[in-house]
C-alpha cells in the first residue's frame, strides 16, 4: 500500500502518533486538541519546565485546563519530551515554534530553522510536517522542504512524506473561539499533501479550508494580523484626530459602530501588544521589501501603532501639570502591564513602552495587575502592589494600559487621585478625575 494511503488510514483510525514542536500558547492547545479527538500526542519543547508539567499532568497556559492536561495525561494520550527523537515513533510533527522579530525588526526564523534542521534527522517515510509558526510566504516550501529532502536523503515530498503550512488562529484569553472551533486554513506542498493534512486536521479540528499552496496559507494569516493592525492603526489615529478636534474618540467609534453594515469596529489603546499583531506584519513588509515593493499600510500602521506609548505619557504629564506636578518625582501606578485584557502575556506589551518613558523622565513605578505578578523591566524589579487600594491611594496618577475583566473600574476610577485611561473602562469616554482637598471627587476634564 503507498504511504500515503497508509497514513490516511492511521489518521481516520485515530492510531497516527502526533508529535507537537513548541508547547507554548499555540502548541498546548493544538496538542491537547489532537490528544481529545483521540490521538497520542507527544509534545516536543526545549524548556524542561514545561515538559515537567505536561507529564506530571498539569497545565502553564490561563486558557488549558489542568483538568484537561491531567486527563490526557492520565490516560497516555499526553506526554511531553526535550529530546526529538520520539519522532521516531511519530507520524506526524507540527511545528509551533515562535516567530519573533531580531533587533532590526527583520523576521527572526532561526526557531523555525533549528526545529525543521532537527525533525529532519528524524523524517522517515510516510510522515506528515505542519508548519504552524507565523512566517511570511515561501517559508514552508524554501526554508522546510529543502532542509527536509536534504536530510532524508532522497525522500520525495508528496510521495516519501508530505508537507503543509497551517496558520494557528488561536487568540489566547478567548473562550468562545478555540484551537477545535476556529477554522483551519491549510495548503499543502502536493495534491497529496493536501489530501493527507486535511485529514489530519479534519479529524481534530471543525471546519477546514483548504487553499491551493503552502504561500495561499502564509498570506491568508499575514492578511488576517495586518488587517488588525491597520485598523487598530486607524483607530489610533482617530484618537489623535479627536484629540485635536476636543472629541472623544471612544464616543465616536461606538456611534459610528452602531452602523449595522458597513463598519467593523476597532478601539485605541495604548499601543500594540503581544506576539502576533505587532509582529506579523512586519514579515510580509520585510518579504516584500526583498522583492522591491513597499508595503505602505503595514509600514503607516506600525508609525501609529508604536508611537502611542509617547501620546500616553504626554497625557500623564498633561495630567500631573494640571495638579501642579512634574513626572519627575510622581508615583505613577501602571494598572494592567499584560498586553490585553484578561491574559498574562507581556510579550511586546506597550505597558512596558510606557514605563520605561516614565522611568526615564524620573516618575516612581508602581503597578497592579491579576495576571502579572511580578517582572523586571529597564533594570526594574517590580512586583504587582499587593493592596490595590493602598496603591491607589499612594498614586500621584494612575494610568489603565490593560482592562483585564476582574476588577472593579467604577471603584478604581474613584479612588484615583488623577487618571489616564488608555482603554476607556467607563465608556464611552473615561474622564480625569481629580479628587479635592476635601476627599471629594471633582470632575477636571477629558483626559484623552
Ligand atoms: N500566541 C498567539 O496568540 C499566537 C496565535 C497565532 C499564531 N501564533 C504563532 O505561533 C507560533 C508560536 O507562538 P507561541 O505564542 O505559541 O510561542 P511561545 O513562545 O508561547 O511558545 C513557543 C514554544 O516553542 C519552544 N521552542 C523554541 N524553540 C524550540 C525548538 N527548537 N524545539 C522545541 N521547542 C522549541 C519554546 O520553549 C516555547 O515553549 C509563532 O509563530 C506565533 O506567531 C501565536
Amino acid at each position: 500500500m503507498a504511504l500515503k494511503e497508509q497514513l490516511l488510514r492511521k489518521i481516520f483510525a485515530r492510531q497516527a502518533r502526533v508529535a507537537v514542536v513548541g508547547l507554548g500558547y499555540v502548541g498546548l492547545p493544538l496538542a491537547v486538541t489532537f490528544g481529545e479527538a483521540g490521538f497520542e500526542v507527544v509534545g516536543i519543547d526545549i524548556d524542561a519546565d514545561k515538559v515537567r508539567h505536561i507529564n506530571e499532568g498539569r497545565s502553564y497556559i490561563e486558557d488549558v485546563e489542568d483538568a484537561k492536561v491531567g486527563r490526557l495525561a492520565q490516560d497516555g494520550r499526553l506526554s511531553a519530551s526535550a529530546d526529538y527523537a520520539v519522532l521516531t515513533a511519530c507520524d506526524v510533527v507540527s511545528i509551533c515554534v515562535p516567530t519573533p522579530l531580531g533587533k532590526t525588526r527583520a523576521p527572526d526564523i532561526s526557531f523555525i530553522v533549528r526545529a525543521a534542521e532537527t525533525i529532519a534527522q528524524y523524517l522517515h517515510p510516510g510522515m506528515l510536517v505542519a508548519l504552524e509558526s507565523t512566517t511570511f510566504p515561501g517559508t514552508t516550501t524554501e526554508i522546510i522542504l529543502p532542509r527536509c529532502t536534504r536530510a532524508a536523503g532522497g525522500l520525495t515530498v508528496g510521495q516519501d512524506f508530505f508537507l503543509c503550512f497551517s496558520p494557528e488562529r488561536v487568540d489566547p484569553g478567548r473562550k468562545d473561539w478555540t484551537t477545535k472551533n476556529t477554522p483551519k486554513v491549510m495548503g499543502g506542498v502536493t495534491p497529496a499533501c493536501q489530501e493527507v493534512a486535511a485529514a489530519l486536521y479534519g479529524a481534530a479540528i471543525d471546519c477546514v479550508v483548504q487553499v491551493s499552496s503552502p504561500e495561499a496559507a502564509e498570506m491568508t494569516k499575514l492578511l488576517e494580523n495586518t488587517f488588525r493592525a491597520v485598523n487598530i492603526g486607524l483607530a489610533n489615529e482617530v484618537l489623535l484626530i479627536c484629540d485635536k478636534l476636543g472629541l472623544n474618540a471612544w464616543e465616536v467609534i461606538e456611534a459610528a459602530a452602531t452602523k449595522p453594515f458597513g463598519f467593523m469596529k476597532f478601539l485605541p489603546g495604548p499601543g500594540l501588544g503581544g506576539h502576533c499583531i505587532p509582529v506579523d506584519p512586519q514579515y510580509l513588509s520585510w518579504k516584500m521589501r526583498t522583492l522591491g515593493y513597499t508595503a505602505r499600510f503595514i509600514e503607516l500602521a506600525s508609525d501609529v501603532n508604536r508611537s502611542m506609548p509617547w501620546y500616553w505619557v504626554r497625557k500623564v504629564q498633561d495630567a500631573l501639570n494640571e495638579v501642579g506636578k512634574p513626572i519627575r518625582g510622581s508615583t505613577i501606578l501602571v494598572i494592567g502591564v499584560a498586553y490585553k485584557r484578561d491574559v498574562s502575556d507581556l510579550r511586546e506589551a506597550p505597558a512596558l513602552d510606557i514605563i520605561s518613558l516614565l522611568h526615564d523622565k524620573g516618575a516612581h513605578i508602581t503597578y497592579h495587575d491579576l495576571h502579572v505578578p511580578a517582572f523586571e523591566h529597564v533594570g526594574l524589579a517590580l512586583e504587582s502592589a499587593p493592596d490595590l487600594g493602598m496603591a491607589l491611594e499612594a498614586a500621584d496618577c494612575v494610568l489603565i494600559a490593560a482592562d483585564h475583566s476582574g476588577y472593579d473600574w467604577e471603584w478604581i476610577h474613584s479612588a484615583s487621585r488623577l487618571m489616564v485611561d488608555t482603554r476607556a473602562t467607563l465608556k464611552p469616554g473615561a474622564l480625569s478625575l481629580a479628587r479635592s482637598e476635601g476627599g471629594a471627587d471633582r470632575r477636571s476634564g477629558v483626559v484623552f
